[in-house]
């Protein structure tokens, strides 16, 4: 074992050709937003089915960009799910309104939309899913719920590049359309983002408040009649998106193929060691409408003597990362002193101490993916009570 590479959870994958398209942006005299950051933009536009698309420095900067876009501020609450990354609740917090968070569905693991209706209030302004690992929300019941309510629409769609629903991509409908391009995601500009729009003025207003609310007249005339801020994406990171978005679905088969290995050996590995009575929970098997961003389970922590550290330590020292996402938002100290109880949400809580991502990127092999399952199964008979 010693001998063999660690496997990280995740690992992006850039080939040579996107190596030397940043050196010849670095030698081109302008490494800023600029002629690569329209190319991309336009790119992204075709991808989404022409669609406006504004891109930003990161995922988080989207999301703001997109709230403030709709008008949410001050006093507003916004409808949301506590298994998250963190980010998408402090932008909620950042312009002033007010996150609620409703339980999620323990099967997709995503915000559960039939508790949606029983929080809404005279305040509420616009709902924020997730797709988590990539999987989408009913996206009928969604915008049916929108519609009844008269609720924007912001989707975090952080992690679902390439994820459908009903053979529609996820950004070439609905109404704000949020993605981030962080290291990690299946798309990677290092760190970036992108908002899809269903607007053009909109897409145009988000323009301006990324680079501090500036509108340029003419040659030398310049006006500011909004509060911007420094959320430009940079020439350098623009052209890496270029070079990813056309590997996008290469990326992508090569994911569905490793997850499919994933329930199989899984399932296999399982059997063998006569645990068909542990309830180790697997992703909901779609194979066709998420991007498999991960493949996350979540331990049966009730049937077993030990914690998912303690799981986490022994699968590291057996050469394998795994990851957290996420805790339930609502137990951070933060939002404890605001008032937030992570009991509130039952599913979310057990879920949020028990979900573990296992490794899963376009460079893992089927090897791997069967070590890591003996090597999971392994450590689940040994504490098994
Ligand atoms: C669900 C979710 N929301 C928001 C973000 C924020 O994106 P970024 O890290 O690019 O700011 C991420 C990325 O890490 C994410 O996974």
């Amino acid at each position: 074992m010693a001998d063999t590479p660690f496997i990280p959870f995740t690992r992006p994958s850039f080939d040579q050709a996107t190596i030397d398209a940043v050196g010849e942006v670095l030698r081109s005299g302008w490494v800023t937003s600029g002629p690569k950051l329209a190319e991309f933009e336009s790119a992204l536009s075709d991808y989404f089915g022409g669609r406006p698309v504004r891109c930003f420095a990161n995922g988080t900067a989207t999301m703001k960009i997109a709230l403030q876009v709709a008008g949410i501020g001050e006093g507003d609450e916004v409808i949301t799910t506590p298994i998250s990354w963190v980010a998408t609740s402090n932008v909620i917090l950042g312009v002033g309104a007010k996150p609620v968070f409703v339980d999620i569905d323990p099967i997709t693991r995503n915000l559960d939309l039939a508790k949606v209706a029983a929080v809404v209030t005279s305040k509420t302004r616009a709902i924020m899913p997730v797709y988590l690992a990539g999987l989408p929300v009913n996206m009928d019941e969604l915008h049916s719920l929108a519609k009844q309510y008269k609720l924007r629409v912001i989707e975090d769609a952080a992690q679902a590049i390439g994820s459908t629903w009903k053979g529609h991509k996820i950004g070439s409908i609905g109404d704000l359309v949020s993605f981030s391009f962080q290291a990690n995601k299946n798309l990677s500009t290092v760190e970036g983002g992108c908002l899809v729009f269903n607007n053009l003025d909109e897409a145009k207003l988000a323009e301006k408040l990324r680079l501090q609310g500036v509108t340029r007249q003419g040659m030398d005339g310049m006006d500011v009649d909004v509060l911007g801020g420094k959320d430009n994406l940079t020439d350098v990171n623009a052209v890496i998106g270029l070079h990813q978005l056309k590997q996008l679905p290469q990326f992508q088969t090569k994911r569905a193929e490793l997850a499919r290995h994933y329930f199989a050996t899984l399932r296999q590995e399982m059997k063998t060691a006569g645990l068909e009575s542990l309830n180790l929970e697997l992703p909901p098997e779609n194979f066709t409408e998420t991007n498999w961003h991960m493949f996350q389970v979540v331990l049966p922590l009730n049937q077993l003597h030990v914690d998912r550290a303690q799981v986490m330590t022994e699968l590291k020292e057996m050469g394998i990362g795994t990851g957290v996402h996420y805790p339930a938002i609502t137990g951070f100290s933060l939002y404890k002193k605001l008032g937030y109880q992570v009991s509130a949400t039952p599913i979310a809580e057990r879920i949020g101490k028990s979900i573990l991502t296992l490794p899963l990127f376009p460079g893992l092999t089927q090897v791997n993916v069967e070590f890591i399952s003996k090597s999971l199964v392994a450590i689940l008979k040994k504490h098994a009570k």
